[in-house]
């Protein structure tokens, strides 16, 4: 029996490593793309978002080893692609003041719902776990109650005073 299936099972297992090395040589596009403005936002707000969303939301993604190791690097590549077309923390100055509002106020709901960040992301990221403190200071800052009140929305005025 065994000696039977010996031939084919080698003939897989051949197939099998030569598919896994040709898929390697797909490309991936792991750029972490220039930081026009990161978002304006209180020191703890960013302390947060910083640690629990800035692999997806932001330009200055970590790309760890698996990031390069196909097929989970195509998956890892997609989240940060779709992440960044919702919400970049880091172009702020693309958004307009209602868009940054909403943002802020997102932030916290996806928060709050165990959406964000992405249960995948936590498998392998045990520290991006909100803590109840993180989801506090996300709420505050959504609430509009932090230290810095509108500081999301004071951003556009220092932009245009830049300009
Ligand atoms: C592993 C990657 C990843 C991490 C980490 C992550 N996100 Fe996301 N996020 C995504 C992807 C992908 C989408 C778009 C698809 C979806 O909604 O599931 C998204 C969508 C969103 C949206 C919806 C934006 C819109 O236009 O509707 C918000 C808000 C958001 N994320 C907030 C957060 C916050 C806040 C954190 C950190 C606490 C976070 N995300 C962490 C990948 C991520």
């Amino acid at each position: 029996m065994w000696k039977k299936l010996q031939r084919p099972l080698t003939i897989l297992f051949g197939v099998l490593v030569v598919a896994f090395v040709a898929i390697q040589f797909v490309p991936v596009d792991r750029s972490n793309p220039p930081v026009t403005m990161d978002v304006v936002a209180p020191a703890e707000v960013r302390s947060v978002l910083r640690q629990s969303c800035y692999d997806c939301h932001s330009n200055e993604s970590n790309w760890p080893w698996y990031s390069y190791v196909a097929p989970v690097s195509w998956l890892v590549a997609k989240d940060v692609r779709e992440g960044r077309e919702h919400l970049n923390f880091s172009t702020w100055d693309r958004y307009t003041t209602d868009e940054r509002s909403e943002f802020v106020a997102e932030a916290y709901e996806e928060a709050v719902e165990g959406e964000m960040p992405l249960p995948i992301y936590l498998t392998m990221h045990n520290d991006a776990r909100l803590s109840r403190e993180d989801r506090q200071v996300l709420h505050d800052w959504a609430q509009g109650t932090t230290s810095d009140r509108s500081a999301h929305v004071r951003g556009v005025a220092e932009r245009r005073d830049a300009d």
